[in-house]
Parts: C-alpha cells; structure tokens; sequence
C-alpha cells in the first residue's frame, strides 16, 4: 500500500503552504500565506487556557490582558541562551506585528509595554518549566533554563490570535488574555520517532518536524535512520552504506541519504530549539540496505538487490561475524561524535531469523560499544533479553498492556519509554477509511491517541520507571511532508498532553474544544492537518481550501 494519497484524503487537508522553517520561506510561499491570513478577525478571543499541552496551573485574570504594542520591546536577561530564545521569540512575532520588536538587555532603559524573558534560580521551576504572568502593563516569562523560557514562548504564540501564525503582517489586536501560568513538564523524555528509511524526507522536512515538535513541547526527535529499504546517514568509514544502501526507498520513491554537513545542520536546528536528536541504527535485523553495500555483513557473505516492499523480519547482519562487530563500532563511533545528545538507538526489533541466544548476545556486544562511546543505550523493547547496562531504555512498542519480559528488564534497572501502537503509532490509520497507514495495531482516533496513561499503562512497571512518551510514525505509506502532517495533526499534539501535562489536567472534554481551537492556527501555518469529524473546529475561520467537513 504505497504511493501518493488519493484526491479523498486531499478533500479534507490543507495544502501545505510553506513546507520549510519560517527563516528559509520564499517570496512565493509567503505571498500564498499572506492569501489566506484576511480572515481571522472573527476568531474568539483566546483564553488563558486554552494552552495545549495544558498548563500545570492557569490562574486567568479577565482585567489584565495586554496589548501587545507596536513599540513594544522585547527584554531579556544578559545570557546568551537567552537572548537567543528572546531572538526566536522576536522571529515569530515580527511577520504577523510588523512590528520592529527591537531585543534588549534587562538593563537597557526601555519604555514599558514589552515582553520580558527573565532567567531566575527558583528551583522549583526545573529543567523545563517556566512562569508566566499577562499584565496590562507587560508581559513576563521566567524560567530558570532557556528551554523553559522557549517554553513559555509557545505558549504565548498559542496565547495571540491565530493570525500570530501568518508570514505577513496583518491587521489585528494582538491581546494576550490577563493571568497566570505555572507549568512543568510531567516526563523529561518527549518525543516523535520519524521513519526517513522507507521514505526519505530531506532536511528541510525534518527543520519544519522540529518547528512542530517544539509548538507542542515536545523535546526529543528520534531518527529512524537505517532499515531494509534505505540507509540515510554518510559513514565516512563505510561510505557504500549511503551511497549504494541510500539509493532506493519504497516502491519507486527516491532514495537519498544527509551528509554529514546534512545531519549537523539538524542537530543544530534541533539544539536551538532544544530539541535532542536520537538516532537510531536498527540492528541487528532491519538491515537489508547495509547488506547490499557490504555484502560481507550477510550470513551467506553475498550482497543482496535492493528492496522496495515493506515486509519485516527477514534481514541481518551475521552475529557470528567480527566484521559485524566492526561495522557498528565505527558507524556508531561516527554518529556519536556527529550527535550531540546523550542517547544512540540500537533498534533491535524483529530480528526473527536471529536465535535467541544469539541475539541477546548480540545486543550485550552492541550495548557495551555504545557504552564505550560514553552514550546511553536505547533500543525497542525486544531488548529486554540483554544484560542490564547503567543508563539503559526500552522504548515499549507492543499492544497488550503486558510483558514479562520488559517489566524483568525494569527490575534489573531499565527505565522505559512508551510508544504503545495501540494508542501512539501515528502511522496507524485514523478510520478504516483513511487512504494512507497502517491497521495492524487498530485504529487510532484522536480520541485513542489521548486517553492512556503512560505511568500505568504497563503491568509490572511502576510510574517510577517511565521516561516519558514518543510517537513513531513509520512511513512505508507516507510519502510527502503534507502526509507527515496529516499523520501528526492532530493526534501528535494528544500525545504531547500526555507527556508534558499533569496527570489531573488530562481531560477528554477540554482537550477536544482547545484543539480545534488550534485548526486556524495550523491552517495559517500551512499545516497540512486532518480536519477529522467528531472535533468542534471552530466555524469562524473559512475551513480550509476544499474542505468538505467541519
Ligand atoms: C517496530 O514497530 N517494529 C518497532
């Protein structure tokens, strides 16, 4: 089942208007926003929590908003993190306002009016949480990091009106409602999985995947880089790997691969916006495309042909091999030194023609070489078999709610990442009639992406032990960024709540209203969303071009 979306699925999308970050967008892009930004004088007013993923505490305060001025300023503490964060901050607001913006040191003297970023030791704030607080007479967010100030700053994007997501300036009053925000991250780990494998997306899809992931407070990209139809990353070492094993991709997709400079610029991009990048090198199955560059890897040492189907389970690299063991030395020692974060992913799923045996010892080997390179160590939970190594995650993607296995390898100190494809595999078809995805997990409705509990979810695993969530999206069927989008928007902001929001404020009934809340916004953005019945969007804002639902 691959190839492009039929003309039903477009019926009920937006076309993606820019398809690149903010700082990349041609004229032409921007005059096709500017097209569609008229219209959304009529929005509500936002209120103060309307805020997705829902803040810990919203405290509203209906006689103090603030109007956002066209001399306001924008001040911040004299750290350079944080002036590069009021820096974003300036970048969103300064299309839509027109407005100059001007970023300044705390110390300056400035007329009153502005937006103040201010970077605080008040512990209890964390690593990620910051305070806001909307007074007619100015704005503030404090944090004690600058991820928690960036933080803040997407929830006053989703705080002004939608019109703040055009690439243009546009006549509006840009109130921020009167109140108070205190907010925390409920897991450290938050994440979307994207498959660049079986499709290839070039790295200005994956910049705009790292604008979504920060809308939503979400801070962890995992890079499915390698497996049977593609292998998408340069090793300098073993330089067929890309150059043969990158050629093809699912059915008769291009192929491509990022050179390193490729890989560097996303984890910049990624690190600005703190968003830590993880990558991940399936093994030991999953390994068609390195075999056909290296046919010695191969249990009968003969390089297969490519392969474009989308069948699992039939490859590996021979466990009995040293060159094995070679080859993902120097291919994890290359992207360890290319990758700033602390986590290599080693896969580990669907390796059926691999014994038992074999494979755990395997995976005892693989896990020590990442260890070596001073990375923590994550693969899928098929992992769990393996010895215990310190830092050790599984990230859990069964369907059952149960597993021995995983919860023994949580005993012996494995700490766990939840992607059940029951709820967060976001390649996994919305309806039976949804004309990309998968069914062989279910059906996944926003509904379903939203209402599971990750610190209860698995039997035998105590709350203690769980990192946080991800959402993977395999793309065996996604072929385009306006597919991504489709596939994300909107469960991906369902799952962000789960792993961001306390566990009281999960709550189906609002969270539905303040997420069709946020269709206008998408819409403006270029945002490729499935405007999927059963969700009040709002009736307002022109539905999308073509759009037959609402
Ligand atoms: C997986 O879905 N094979 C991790």
């Amino acid at each position: 089942m691959v190839g492009r979306a039929p003309a039903t699925w477009a019926e009920t999308a937006v076309p993606a208007g820019d398809a690149v970050p903010a700082a990349e967008r041609s004229a032409a892009e921007l005059a096709r926003t500017a097209e569609r930004t008229a219209a959304s004088l009529l929005a509500p007013p936002t209120r103060l929590g309307d805020v997705v993923p829902a803040p810990e505490q919203v405290e509203p305060d209906g006689t103090a908003d603030y109007l956002l001025a066209a001399d306001a300023v924008i001040r911040v503490s004299a750290d350079p993190a944080a002036v590069a964060v009021a820096g974003q901050l300036a970048a969103l607001l300064r299309p839509p306002t027109g407005y100059p913006l001007p970023v300044t040191d705390t110390a300056a003297p400035v007329p009153a009016g502005g937006i103040a970023l201010v970077l605080t030791d008040e512990t209890a704030l964390g690593a990620e949480g910051y305070r806001l607080d909307i007074r007619p007479d100015g704005v503030r967010v404090a944090a004690g990091t600058a991820a928690g100030l960036l933080h803040g700053v997407q929830t006053l994007r989703q705080l002004l009106p939608p019109t703040v997501e055009s690439a243009t300036p546009t006549t509006e009053r840009w109130v921020l409602p009167g109140g108070s925000i205190l907010d925390r991250p409920r897991y450290p780990h938050r994440g979307v999985m994207l498959d660049v494998a079986r499709h290839f997306f070039g790295v200005t899809d994956v910049l705009r995947v790292i604008d979504h992931l920060g809308r939503y407070k979400l801070n962890r990209l995992h890079l499915h880089l390698t497996d049977d139809q593609g292998w998408r990353i340069a090793i300098d070492s073993w330089p067929r790997l890309a150059a043969v094993g990158g050629a093809g991709a699912v059915g008769d997709a291009p192929g491509g691969y990022y050179t390193q400079a490729d890989y560097q610029r996303i984890m910049a991009y990624a690190a600005d916006r703190y968003v830590t990048v993880i990558p991940e090198v399936d093994l030991p199955g999953h390994t068609h495309a390195a075999l056909t560059a290296y046919g010695e890897l191969a249990p009968d040492g003969i390089a297969p042909r490519p392969y474009t189907g989308t069948e699992v389970g039939f490859s590996y690299v021979d466990p009995s091999n040293e060159r094995s063991y070679d080859f993902v030395a120097d291919v994890l020692g290359e992207l360890a030194a290319l990758t700033p974060g602390r986590w290599l992913h080693i896969g580990g799923d669907e390796a059926f023609k691999v014994p038992a045996e074999v494979y755990a010892g395997f995976v005892d080997r693989v896990q020590r070489i990442v260890a070596g390179l001073g990375r923590d160590v994550i693969g899928w939970h098929q992992i769990a078999p393996a010895a215990h190594v310190d830092g050790r995650i599984l990230q859990w993607w069964g369907t059952t709610g149960a597993d021995p296995v995983t919860a023994e390898a949580v005993r012996r100190g494995a700490r766990l990442i939840l992607s059940p494809g029951n709820h967060a595999y976001l390649d996994m078809k919305y309806t039976s009639d949804t004309p990309i995805g998968h069914d062989w997990a279910g059906l996944i409705d926003v509904r379903r992406a939203y209402e599971w509990d990750p610190a209860s979810h698995l039997v035998g695993v105590p709350a203690e032990a769980v990192l946080g969530v991800e959402a993977p999206l395999w793309t065996e069927s996604v072929t385009t960024l306006a597919e991504i989008e489709f596939m994300l928007f909107p469960r991906l902001p369902a799952i962000a709540e789960r792993g961001w929001s306390p566990r009281k404020r999960h709550d189906w009934d609002t969270f539905r209203e303040r997420l069709a809340g946020h269709g206008p916004r998408w819409a403006r953005a270029g945002i490729a969303y499935h405007r999927c019945p059963g969700l009040p969007w709002p009736q307002t804002v022109p539905a999308p071009r073509g759009s037959t639902s609402g």
